[in-house]
C-alpha cells in the first residue's frame, strides 16, 4: 500500500448519500468520449436518469473500481464488450435510493442500498437452473448501460438489497460486486467451512482479497498468495496466517505444512499465469477443486490430466456471481463479513485511482466516493 496522491487508504467510513432535496434535472458524471490512457476520464453535466417501470434510481455513494470492467474497458481492450461515447463506467456500486419506479415494492426512497451490477434481463434455462451469470441475457452496468461514475444510476429493483445497519457505503460497494462471485465459487466447489483448506492465488486482488476474507469468515483453514513481501506483510497484518509466494518453488511444501501435510480442498486461482497455477495444482487433495473467475495475465495454462483424472479433480469456471449468491453474501455481511478496503479516491480523481490498480499496488479494493 503506497500513499498514492488524491487516496485516503484510512478511515474508509463514508455517510450515505442524503435525497431529501429531491432530484436534479442534471448531475455531475466521470465519462469518457475515447479510448485511452486514465486521463481521458473527466466530468461533464448530463441529464439524470429516471427509472422506469421495475427500475429504480440510486444517488450513488460509492463505487468500486475493477481492472476488466474499468481498467480494460476505458483503456480499450476489454475482450468483448463495444461501448458507445460518451459512456460512463461504473459497476459495483452503493448509494440511497432516490426514486423508485412503478411496481417496485422491495426498496423505498431513502433505502441503503448496495447494487449487484450483473443484471439478467429475461429467463432461460441458466438462469432457471442458478447459472445465471452464464446466460446470454446478462447484461453489466457500466459496460451495456451507463453505470455508477456517474452521481445518479437507474438499475433493476430487482438487482438492489439494503445494506446492514452497521455497513457503510464504500464497504457496501467493496463486497457487493465480488462477494457473490467469491461465493459462487465456494459454492460450485462443493461448499467451504471448518475443516476445509483453501488457497487463494493473488489474495491480493480486488477478487483476491475478498475470497481469502470469506474463506476465513467461514472458518476454513486458508494458504494466500502474494509475490511481494510488502503486500505479503499487509496479508499478515490483516490476520493471515499462511502467506507465501505463489512463484517460489517451496510453495507447495509450505502449503501442505499450513494444512497440516494434508492437501487443498479448494484453489482459487483467478490469474492464468501458468506456474502460479502448477505450484498451486500441486497441492490439490484428491477429489479437490479448482475455481477461476479470471485470467487477465493469460488465457492458457498447462492441466496435467493424468493427475486430474486419476484423483478426481475438478476445474471450475465461474463467470460471476448470480441472484442466489447475491443473497447468500448479503446474509454473511449481516452476520460480520467484510472484505478489504485498501484506497478511497473521489471520484474526480478517478484517472488517480485508474492508475493506482493499474500499478497493483494495492491489497485489497479500490473505491470511487461522490
Ligand atoms: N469474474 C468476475 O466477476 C471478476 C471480478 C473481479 C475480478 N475478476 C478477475 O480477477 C482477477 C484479478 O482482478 P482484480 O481487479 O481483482 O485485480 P487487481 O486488484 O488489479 O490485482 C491484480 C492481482 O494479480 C496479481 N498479479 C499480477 N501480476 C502477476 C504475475 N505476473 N504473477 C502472479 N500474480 C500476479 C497481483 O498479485 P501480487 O500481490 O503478486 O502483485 C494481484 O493479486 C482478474 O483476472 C479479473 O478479471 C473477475
Amino acid at each position: 500500500m503506497s500513499a498514492v496522491q488524491g487516496a485516503s487508504h484510512a478511515p474508509h467510513t463514508i455517510d450515505w448519500p442524503d435525497v431529501s432535496g429531491g432530484v436534479p434535472d442534471e448531475m455531475p458524471a466521470m465519462l469518457f468520449r475515447e479510448f485511452g490512457p486514465p486521463e481521458v476520464l473527466h466530468t461533464e453535466t448530463v441529464p439524470t436518469p429516471h427509472p422506469g417501470p421495475g427500475e429504480v434510481l440510486v444517488r450513488v455513494g460509492a463505487v468500486s473500481v475493477g481492472r476488466l470492467l474499468d481498467l480494460l474497458a476505458r483503456s480499450g481492450k476489454h475482450p468483448y464488450a463495444k461501448f458507445r461515447f460518451p459512456h460512463i463506467l461504473g459497476a459495483d456500486h452503493a448509494g440511497t435510493i432516490a426514486e423508485v419506479g412503478d411496481g417496485v415494492t422491495n426498496v423505498s426512497v431513502g433505502d441503503h442500498v448496495g447494487t449487484f451490477h450483473v443484471f439478467l434481463t429475461g429467463e432461460d434455462e441458466f438462469t432457471r437452473s442458478g447459472y445465471g451469470d452464464i446466460s446470454p441475457l446478462v447484461e453489466i452496468l457500466g459496460t451495456h448501460r451507463p453505470g455508477a461514475y456517474g452521481r445518479y444510476v437507474v438499475v433493476p429493483a430487482r438487482n438492489v438489497h439494503v445494506a446492514p445497519a452497521d455497513i457503510d457505503p464504500v464497504m457496501a460497494a467493496s463486497i457487493v460486486g465480488v462477494g457473490p462471485v467469491a461465493v459462487n465459487q465456494f459454492e460450485r466447489a462443493g461448499g467451504v467451512g471448518p475443516g476445509s483448506n483453501v488457497i487463494v492465488q493473488g489474495a491480493t486482488s480486488g477478487l483476491g482479497a475478498t475470497t481469502a476474507m470469506l474463506a476465513k469468515h467461514l472458518g476454513a483453514t486458508v494458504v494466500v498468495s502474494s509475490r511481494h513481501e510488502s503486500k505479503r506483510a499487509r496479508l499478515r497484518e490483516l490476520g493471515f496466517e499462511h502467506v507465501f509466494d505463489a512463484v517460489d518453488e517451496r510453495f507447495a511444501a509450505q502449503a501442505r505444512e499450513a494444512f497440516g501435510g494434508d492437501g487443498a480442498h479448494v484453489l482459487v486461482d483467478n490469474l492464468g499465469a501458468p506456474l502460479v497455477w502448477e505450484h498451486g495444482f500441486d497441492v490439490l487433495r484428491p477429489g479437490g477443486a479448482v475455481v477461476s473467475s479470471g485470467a487477465f495475465l493469460g488465457h492458457t495454462v498447462p492441466l496435467n490430466l493424468q493427475r486430474t483424472y486419476t484423483t478426481g479433480i475438478r476445474v471450475i469456471g465461474v463467470r460471476t456471481g448470480t441472484p442466489e449468491t447475491v443473497e447468500a453474501l448479503w446474509r454473511e455481511a449481516e452476520r460480520g463479513f467484510r472484505t478489504v478496503v485498501d484506497a478511497v479516491f473521489p471520484i474526480e480523481r478517478a484517472p488517480d485511482a485508474h492508475h493506482y490498480v493499474e500499478s497493483a499496488e494495492n491489497v485489497g479494493r479500490v473505491v470511487l466516493t461522490h
